[in-house]
């Protein structure tokens, strides 16, 4: 630790940088690292040494040249890379000014390539044909399997031959529905191999919301698999999307092709319902393909996927990322936030289906050529759930059931743990659970989190005893947006405050705004932007661009507004705070207030719905629901119920309210406008806070709903 300090303390003699980058040299100032060495975590000497970035220096000089020189630093990067053909004149080309004409980011413009390529292809030439690229755990203990690199390509080129085949172009759409499945990362390379645009859906929604989804981009073909096991159960996903085909043929999109995977573990193909002509099961025709399949090599700027996202308004918007910028983005910020090396065995439990699937199951390490490890039973959505469990004395297994249908503890407690000495897992993206002692985990080296903010509590019990201590963590935080980290710490570099994301990636430039949009400099708190492109950006909201302006880059001019909150200390740590729009942050996943109260009072017997999060001990925010009933109906444990199942319906079951708050009124302005603050202050019982009340058009209603709040 004294080594370490030193070593720190000795740089406050460098010059300081320039003053866009200055708050970050106050944290190699000896004297402000002394007065708060309490707080600090040093990485050991011994993994300093061997990382990539082993010093506070190393990450100035690289973080000053990207900023300084983003071209330069950023097209050396990508130079890395296979490019049929180099870009064009300019690295990168951006407006994010709202006052100065559309918004608009570009990444590599004219430079032509193809991730699949650069993810498999490209790898094997190097030599790694025979390395594992994926290791597949299911959720029965003792069934696995695995890939190598070259194993991989080819049967990614038998599904692109297939999609071919059947007429999937270049810029076609192509909705996944499919658990954690080699199937999965296969059928994205395929569709990126083809240049087809994938969107995939997690698993977990229910029919109504896939059949949005497959409204909104029309997908060529839909692939999914038969059925599931979460657990003990069986999940028919099959049903599920067969209901949705007949929503989304009612909008008039109607679709040809739903390749079905026959999941032998789960369901036999004879159980399962079938639509002649439509369906076709994978194992019938995608292994008659040819195991080559020819590139289409596509723009830098050609779409690579949508990934719907919840917002604080309306519908979920499909966020669209291009190829080359991605790409290039998601590779370094994986290589560099857990101190990638050719050995590492990476295990990231999220599902495919969210943003930390695509990102840091398949592309960030499959473009570093990493040995990946696959777990059919998602983790990631759990993990407020699995951090807390150790504090507090709960059973989880209700929730997992009941809410999400996961099973991180099947068929006992410590099966992750039993996985990562299984597979000598080095690097682990994910969330702790209990029974930790019983198994050694001493391949572990980097530990990261992502999705919410982590409290310094929960971080020692993860550092302290997950990581013996020695394990550096990466708490990562980014957005789907995003496409890839932006505030991390890169292990090894920096010493770490628990509770804190520390500093920005390569090439990031945060900024803490206040209401007016004014960038406010040094220790301070405010809501979270971004000044200036990174390649890894979003480019638009699928179909709808002036969304995307409306909702990023107008609340805060000449900036790209985050949603979060966030507050930097003297030191220059970076503090996130959470939300600060309608958007709820469950368990690590993101639920628009505006989605549930459209599916209430899609209920007959609701009129009217007010939804605010509100903190919960498991999942870090829960669902509260405010609901008017239609004139004459009375409220009920069973209307409570039906409720929550018109939610779980239509969104699905990770969306159902933790409560209903039954509110023959609600507290609103003259002019209409339902006060949340009222509503979040009796939410979280905090009664003696509500302000003032007497703007409401009918003040009575809060004494009402405060009547009504345990009933
Ligand atoms: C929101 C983005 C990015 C993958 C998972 C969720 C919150 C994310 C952190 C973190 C504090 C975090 C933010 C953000 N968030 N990572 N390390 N610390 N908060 O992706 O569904 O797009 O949600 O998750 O509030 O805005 P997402």
């Amino acid at each position: 630790t004294n080594n370490h300090l030193r070593h720190v303390e000795s740089m406050a003699s460098l010059p300081s940088g320039a003053g866009k980058i200055s708050h970050l040299n106050a944290v190699i100032l000896g004297e402000a690292l002394a007065s708060e060495e309490d707080d600090l975590v040093f990485p050991s000497d011994d993994f300093s040494r061997q990382a990539l970035i082993p010093s506070p220096q190393k990450y100035l000089e690289m973080y000053r040249r990207s900023i300084e020189d983003p071209a330069g630093f950023w097209s050396d990067i990508a130079s890395e890379f296979y490019w049929k053909q180099r870009w064009q004149d300019h690295v990168y080309s951006e407006n994010l000014d709202v006052r100065n004409g559309n918004v608009k980011i570009e990444w590599f413009k004219g430079g032509i390539t193809n991730i699949c390529y650069n993810c498999l292809d490209r790898n094997i030439e190097a030599g790694l044909a025979d390395k594992i690229a994926l290791y597949w755990e299911a959720n029965e203990p003792g069934i696995d399997a695995s890939l190598t690199y070259s194993q991989l390509l080819q049967r990614v080129c038998q599904l692109a031959n297939y999609l071919k085949a059947i007429g999937v172009k270049k810029g076609d759409a192509v909705i996944i529905y499919l658990p954690m499945l080699l199937e999965l990362p296969i059928t994205m390379l395929a569709c990126a191999r083809i240049g087809a645009v994938h969107s995939v859906v997690f698993a977990g929604f229910s029919s109504e919301s896939l059949a949005q989804r497959i409204v909104d981009c029309k997908p060529k073909a839909v692939i999914t698999c038969n059925a599931v096991k979460r657990g003990p159960k069986t999940i028919n996903l099959k049903d599920i999307v067969d209901a949705a085909l007949v929503e989304s043929a009612k909008d008039g999109v109607s679709v040809d092709v739903c390749l079905t995977y026959e999941n032998q573990l789960a369901m036999k193909r004879q159980d399962t319902k079938w639509q002649e002509g439509r369906d076709i099961w994978w194992e019938d025709v995608v292994p008659k393909y040819p195991t080559t399949c020819d590139v289409e090599w596509v723009d830098a700027e050609d779409p690579l996927f949508l990934l719907y996202t919840s917002g604080s308004t309306g519908k979920p918007k499909g966020v669209l990322h291009t190829t080359g910028g991605y790409m290039v983005y998601t590779a370094t910020t994986f290589k560099y936030a857990f101190d990638y090396k050719p050995t590492d065995v990476y295990w990231c439990t999220a599902d495919c289906g969210w943003i930390t699937g695509h990102s840091y199951v398949t592309y960030g390490p499959m473009l570093n050529g990493a040995k990946i490890v696959l777990f059919e039973g998602n983790l990631t959505i759990l993990k407020h759930a699995i951090l807390f469990q150790h504090a507090l004395d709960v059973s989880i297994d209700s929730y997992i059931f009941t809410c999400y249908m996961q099973a991180p503890n099947y068929p006992h407690p410590g099966r992750c743990w039993d996985i990562v000495d299984k597979y000598k897992v080095t690097i682990f993206y994910t969330a702790p659970t209990l029974h930790v002692k019983r198994c050694s985990r001493k391949s572990l080296r980097v530990l990261g989190s992502v999705g919410e903010p982590i409290n310094p509590s929960a971080w020692r019990w993860f550092f302290n005893v997950v990581g013996d201590s020695r394990c550096p963590i990466s708490d990562t935080w980014w957005q789907t947006e995003t496409g890839g980290f932006m505030i991390t710490p890169l292990p090894g570099a920096w010493p770490q405050k628990p509770g804190s994301a520390t500093f920005p990636f390569f090439g990031v430039q945060p900024v803490i705004v206040d209401e007016k949009g004014v960038e406010i400099e040094g220790e301070c708190s405010g809501y979270l932007c971004v000044k200036s492109s990174w390649p890894g950006a979003f480019r638009t909201l699928y179909g709808d661009h002036e969304r995307y302006e409306t909702t990023y880059f107008k609340p805060f001019p000449g900036y790209y507004f985050t949603g979060d909150g966030c507050s930097r200390d003297k030191d220059g740590y970076h503090w996130l705070t959470g939300r600060v729009d309608d958007v709820i942050n469950v368990s690590g996943h993101r639920i628009g207030t505006a989605e549930v109260e459209s599916a209430l009072v899609s209920h007959p017997q609701c009129a009217e719905a007010a939804v605010v999060g509100v903190e919960h001990e498991i999942k870090g925010q829960g669902i509260y629901a405010f609901v008017t009933l239609v004139e004459g109906v009375s409220y009920s444990e069973e209307l409570r119920k039906s409720l929550i199942l018109t939610v779980r319906n239509q969104i699905g079951a990770f969306a159902a309210p933790d409560k209903i708050h039954w509110a023959p009124g609600l507290p609103k302005t003259r002019s209409g406008k339902i006060m949340r603050r009222i509503l979040r202050k009796i939410a979280s019982r905090q009664l003696d806070e509500l302000g003032d009340t007497s703007t409401l058009a009918e003040p009575g209603v809060v004494d009402q709903l405060i009547a009504l709040a345990d009933c």
